[in-house]
């Protein structure tokens, strides 16, 4: 996993967050020229709204906004005024403050059962990235978990060995909603580009484990996360890479 993954190490949480906003930018720009569309997975959790706040600031203003389509790497079975929705978070501190197409914003079903809501989306999927293997994002923005997850692909959990379906219900082992869909390992590493956004001590030690232990990914998930065809990159702080020997 290590060679397939760089990693730019920041003095803040703000610093990774303009960072990423640049990352986004640039994939956009990009893809767009290329293919007059840029597709993009958002994460959910707390460390992208930074993000989302710097891209719906004046500064990125002329980006092509309405050349993007808006996916979820992960969501809660919730509906999408749910407090832990992570398309509600993603709408509230971006979608509604950039000039986006609202057709284009490929939200997850909010309601009913895990297994025919990831059903649903994979449908949505399949369709628009229809004729790919699995969906080539331009870009995928990831987290990870304290237990060391990303997506919504937890240790030890049935979703991690999902190698042909798109998208999988899985269940979180804690939090206040623990119904999930995520999109599968071959769906994440199907990406053009892969972002992970890790700031703060609480995740040192598992960054450190990501980057310098040969755990499995049914005990490490984001250890399964390596592009096919692409480049993942960790944008972190000093305080996540605090326990890192190689920085
Ligand atoms: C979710 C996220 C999840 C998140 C990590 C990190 O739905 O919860 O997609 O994978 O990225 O849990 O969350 P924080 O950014 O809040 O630390």
């Amino acid at each position: 996993v290590e060679g397939a993954i760089g990693i730019r190490v920041h003095d803040s949480p703000a610093e990774v967050a303009h960072a990423a906003a640049e990352v986004f930018a640039d994939c956009a720009r990009a893809a767009v020229k290329a293919r007059g569309v840029f597709r993009v997975a958002l994460s959910g959790g707390r460390t992208p709204k930074a993000l989302y706040h710097i891209l719906a600031s004046p500064a990125y203003r002329d980006l092509p906004w309405s050349e993007m389509d808006f996916f979820w790497g992960d969501e809660r079975c919730v509906p999408a005024t749910h407090n832990e929705s992570n398309f509600r978070s993603a709408d509230a501190n971006l979608l509604k403050r950039v000039p986006v197409i609202r057709d284009r914003i490929y939200a997850v079903p909010g309601c009913g059962d895990a297994q025919a809501i990831a059903t649903t989306y994979e449908k949505t999927l399949r369709r628009v990235f229809a004729g790919d293997s699995f969906p080539r994002f331009d870009l995928n923005i990831l987290g990870l978990g304290q237990d060391g997850h990303t997506a919504s692909l937890f240790p030890h959990g049935k979703s991690i060995a999902e190698k042909e379906r798109w998208v999988v219900a899985s269940y979180a082992p804690e939090g206040v909603v623990r119904s999930r869909i995520t999109l599968t390992v071959p769906a994440i590493n199907s990406a053009r580009r892969i972002v992970f956004l890790i700031t703060g001590g609480n995740k040192s030690e598992r960054l450190r484990e990501l980057l310098e232990e040969d755990f499995p990914p049914e005990k490490m998930p984001a250890r399964a996360i390596a592009p096919v065809e692409g480049e993942c990159t960790i944008l972190c702080d000093k305080a996540a890479a605090a326990r890192l020997s190689s920085t």
